[in-house]
């Protein structure tokens, strides 16, 4: 697939979350891919840092998920999931419940991590309607990113995704975030930032517990640039719950599927949410795709409050369970499960995580974190906050390395199919763009 420039103008499509006109003057494209490994429009070699963006733990195109999709497209392109349906959504879905904690056996399709996001707010407010309860606001967090749609921007804790957008949510009430200037390029959990799961008893207290729907948290912070969750918040976050009836979403759409540790993070830091968002890894980043698991008592409380015969939850999308994305659902899990793709993760984290550190001599880094199979290595930022990420993402870019960036936070997550070498690699490309970025 080469990139014409007679037949390709780049001018109409609005690339989302890119400077545009930066990009349309120096495109990178990506015209193949397999593996680790991408091929630009230019013939150039790209090894992938960042799975993408979150999304290809099995690296692209994987022969298994593409012969899953093409047989499913084959069979059946499209069934309306509303009062009709297909097999292979029953099947995803008892697949992915077999897989998240006990408990959280329901599972709601989407086609993104943002949608995710808004299904699970309306499932909270669906559930509190049930009870007869009024709970109107949500807890969210400093730094949090929850998608782009209008329930995850008013979550957001990125100012830059809200200051254009004047009118979101009502309602919404941020804990600061944990991130703290005490323990800088430490790998891991770190210790300080605990205090601020205190953060949570402060909102109820200001607003009443009965006013509150729920908690929604990232367990470890993604798109800000990993911020793993201090030693024992998460906990605090769940007693703080329990203590007061509201309920914990994670929002796992990027350390779902054995990023973190464990299948999710909720396996990882022992700490069972009410509701777990997830998308991307879902189908191996093949498909667009997302789910909402949720606690069985949650489903029962919606469903049984409808007579029989009458729709329970007014809320799904045209695509929920397209056959294709659950075709590349159920591949991809087949794949981690039967390629080990989840402990190989946990075998090499500590690998990667110390090829990473290795930065932490260079001038211009002033911080960096990592958790399981993901890390970030945030940059001081040049005279304009922002650019100086944007240039090294494009120069590392062109010197054969793919990291995904927010602000001068540089985010890695390797695949898990990566070998050692690649791990080296990629770090090691980093290392050579960034002494030649200024
Ligand atoms: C934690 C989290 N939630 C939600 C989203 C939104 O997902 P999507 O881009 O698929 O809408 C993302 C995307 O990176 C994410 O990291």
């Amino acid at each position: 697939m080469a990139l014409d420039a007679k037949t390709n103008s780049l001018e109409e499509y609005w690339i989302p979350f890119t400077d545009n006109r930066g990009f349309k003057k120096d495109p990178r494209l990506v015209v193949q891919a397999e593996g680790v490994w991408m091929t630009d429009h230019k013939g150039g070699k790209v090894i992938d840092g960042s799975s993408g963006l979150f999304c290809s733990p099995a690296g692209h195109c994987h022969p298994k998920i593409v012969e899953a999709v093409h047989k499913a497209m084959s069979e059946l392109t499209f069934v309306s999931p509303f009062s009709t349906n297909h097999p292979l959504a029953f099947a995803l879905a008892e697949e992915v419940a077999r897989i998240t904690p006990e408990g959280l056996n329901h599972v709601f399709f989407t086609n993104s991590g943002s949608e995710s996001i808004d299904t699970a707010m309306k499932i909270v407010m669906a559930y509190h309607t049930a009870r007869g309860e009024n709970r109107r606001h949500f807890v969210s967090r400093e730094k949090a990113y929850h998608g782009v749609n209008i329930g995850g921007v008013s979550l957001s804790g990125l100012v830059n995704n809200r200051r254009a957008f004047p009118v979101t949510m009502p309602g919404i009430v941020h804990m600061r975030h944990t991130l703290t200037e005490m323990e800088l390029k430490v790998p891991g959990q770190r210790v300080s930032g605990l205090d601020r799961a205190e953060d949570l008893q402060r909102i109820i207290d200001n607003y009443g517990a009965e006013t509150i729907a729920a908690v929604f948290v990232e367990p470890v912070g993604g798109s800000a640039g990993c911020l793993p969750p201090p030693v024992g918040y998460l906990k605090r976050l769940r007693e703080i719950c329990d203590q007061h009836g509201l309920l914990l979403v994670f929002d796992e759409v990027i350390t779902g599927f054995g990023r973190v540790g464990g299948t999710f993070a909720a396996d990882a830091f022992e700490v069972v949410p009410d509701i777990i968002t997830m998308a991307k890894a879902i189908t191996n980043g093949s498909m667009p795709m997302g789910a909402v698991a949720v606690r069985d008592d949650i489903y029962e409380t919606v469903t049984d409050k409808q007579v029989m015969g009458g729709i329970e939850l007014f809320h799904g999308y045209t695509y929920s369970g397209h056959p294709g994305a659950c075709a590349a659902g159920l591949a991809a899990l087949s794949i981690y499960r039967e390629e080990g793709l989840m402990d190989r993760a946990a075998e090499l984290a500590p690998y990667f995580q110390e090829a990473l550190h290795s930065l932490a001599d260079h001038a211009l880094v002033k911080d960096i974190r990592s958790i399981g199979m993901m890390g970030a290595v945030e940059l001081f930022p040049g005279e304009v906050p922002g650019v100086r990420g944007v240039k090294m993402q494009s120069d590392l870019f062109w010197n054969g390395c793919h990291v995904k960036f927010t602000g001068e936070n540089g985010i890695f997550a390797p695949m898990f199919i990566s070998e050692k070498s690649d791990i080296d690699l990629i770090v090691g490309k980093f290392r050579e763009t960034l002494d030649t970025v200024e």
